[in-house]
């Protein structure tokens, strides 16, 4: 089984865009793999403890217990609006989650992996972070960056992270720890030359802070982030499950094939903490997830923020625009890990050229001349016509280089390819220009050819382009008649799907052009 999952997100406001790129690469990926007939499962869901969910919650004068409710659903219909599918969802209130965190601190302690200790030193009140001297800046100040600066002494649990450090640092050197793009793969083995050997603070007094999982050897501290965050990778996936769970078979799932994280959360604890974690629970190199990381999504090269108020809404944009068009622009306007820039003119353009011109028109073309010159009846395409030859050589090269665009998470690459082939059949209908071939009718037949071909690119485009538009895939379908490509691999994928004789449907616009002037 193909296991994906994505970080699990703070509900402490309204799902952003960046929360809902994730979610819809994730789902994408996860439908490419059962689009190669891979069963795929993709868990996800929300990180509810925490400082950042008390203090919002105290903001909004409400239990922060109802906060986290009430914001989780707020995520949940998002996902469901925007066709994010998933297969597991993970709470970090769900008391099967507590049971395998308790579970797992027990053993870490039983093995020595733990430690109490006292500390004396400066705090961040704003990053909720002890601070040490390699946070001071150049003038030896903790900058403004850190907020309040507070002087504190506090006992507290650690997890004797160094013990793994030069564990960790081989096992991504041999790549049993997979990170990619390749650059962030470069960027963490940096860092770890530069990290101490510092241990990870695992606790928080339950007086400073209530809202988590109480440790179970040591009732009056509650696991503090990350030793809770992290390991919904694997009480989700069943690690340590009850009987009666109701959760997956954790062999079925482990280790993950696909954990998609932001740049943000890479080091240290996606790339450090993580596999440092899951070695002392005695996971070994070979059991270890591979990381996908991608960028941000900035608002005019700024970072999206509360303070500045720019924070893209999805669900707004999903009203105005509709699905298709968010899902669309999100996949296409990120590359390899770098970040974008969030551009509404751009989101409404890469639809109107891309989609309702290029496509839409290539789709409407072929099944509206079908349907006026053919009897909306398929032609045989096995035909030895150069320019038919070449159109099918560049169907062949898009399948190819889509897979191999995929393969590697790139949907922006894959969907260019795409394109590439929508591009060529629009070509190759303005060259034989159908609509004035029809007036001689002894090339009647050689219409039927034409257009077949382009009907056919069309159905083979639209299985394509499942992973990332199944709803308008679906139309296309439907108006080839041909609902049975719904259940099509990639495997099955071979020209000839409509076969000669075959009777098309009524074309009706599948991504109709945005209207910017309609707009209030
Ligand atoms: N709760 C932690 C993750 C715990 S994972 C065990 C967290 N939550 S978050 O809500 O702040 O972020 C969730 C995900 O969204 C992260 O992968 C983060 O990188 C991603 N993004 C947050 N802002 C983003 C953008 N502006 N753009 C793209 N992704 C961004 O971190």
């Amino acid at each position: 089984m193909f296991f994906i999952t994505t970080a699990i997100d703070y509900p402490n406001g309204k799902p952003h865009i960046g929360h809902a790129f994730e979610k819809i690469l994730a789902d994408v990926l996860t439908r490419y793999q059962r689009l190669k007939g891979t069963p795929a499962y993709f868990l996800t869901g929300v990180d509810q403890h925490g400082q950042k969910m008390v203090k919002t919650a105290e903001s909004e004068g409400v239990n922060v217990a109802t906060l986290a409710k009430r914001n989780t659903k707020g995520f949940l219909r998002l996902w469901e609006k925007l066709g994010v599918h998933y297969d597991g969802w993970a709470e970090t209130t769900d008391e099967r989650h507590k049971a395998c965190v308790q579970a797992i601190l027990s053993d870490l302690k039983e093995k020595g992996a733990l430690y109490k200790k006292a500390y004396a030193g400066f705090y961040s009140v704003r990053q909720e972070q002890f601070l040490t001297d390699r946070d001071r800046n150049e003038a030896g100040q903790f900058g403004p960056e850190w907020g309040e600066v507070i002087e504190i002494e506090e006992e507290n649990w650690y997890f004797k992270l160094s013990d793994h450090i030069s564990w960790l640092r081989s096992a991504i050197e041999k790549n049993d720890l997979k990170i990619t793009p390749e650059f962030r793969r470069t960027e963490v083995l940096n860092a770890l030359e530069r990290s101490g050997d510092t241990d990870l603070c695992i606790s928080r007094p339950k007086d400073r802070l209530a809202w988590g999982i109480p440790l179970p050897f040591d009732p009056d501290f509650v696991t503090y982030v990350w030793f809770d965050a992290l390991i919904n990778y694997i009480s989700f996936a069943g690690y340590r499950k009850a009987d009666d769970s109701n959760l997956p078979e954790f062999g079925d799932l482990w280790p993950a094939d696909l954990q998609i994280i932001g740049k943000d959360i890479l080091v240290p604890a996606h790339a450090v903490y993580w596999p440092c974690m899951l070695h002392a629970m005695g996971f070994e190199g070979s059991a270890m997830p591979t990381l996908l990381v991608h960028g941000f999504w900035n608002v005019k090269g700024d970072k999206m923020s509360k303070s500045l108020g720019n924070i893209v809404d999805p669900d707004e944009l999903a009203n105005h625009f509709g699905t298709d068009a968010l899902r669309y622009y999100l996949c296409r306007d990120i590359r390899a890990g770098k970040d974008s820039d969030f551009d509404l003119e751009r989101l409404v353009m890469l639809f109107n050229t891309e989609l309702a011109n290029d496509l839409g028109n290539l789709l409407n073309r072929s099944i509206n001349m079908t349907k006026g010159f053919c009897n909306s009846t398929i032609s045989d395409t096995n035909t030895s016509d150069p320019a038919d030859v070449a159109l099918r050589e560049s169907l062949a090269k898009t399948t190819s280089a889509y897979r191999e665009a995929m393969e590697s998470c790139e949907v922006s690459v894959a969907l260019q390819a795409i394109n590439d082939h929508v591009t060529h059949c629009n070509g190759y209908l303005e060259k034989h220009k159908p609509w004035e071939m029809k007036k001689d009718e002894s090339l009647l037949p050689r219409v039927g050819e034409v257009l077949s071909h382009t009907a056919e690119s069309c159905a083979h485009l639209a299985v394509l382009l499942r992973p990332v538009l199944p709803d308008a895939a679906a139309k296309i379908f439907g108006q080839l008649k041909m609902e049975s490509l719904a259940d099509l691999t990639l495997a099955d994928l071979t020209w000839g799907l409509l076969k000669p004789g075959h009777q098309t449907g009524k074309p009706k616009p599948v991504f109709p052009r945005i209207q910017l002037e309609q707009e209030g």
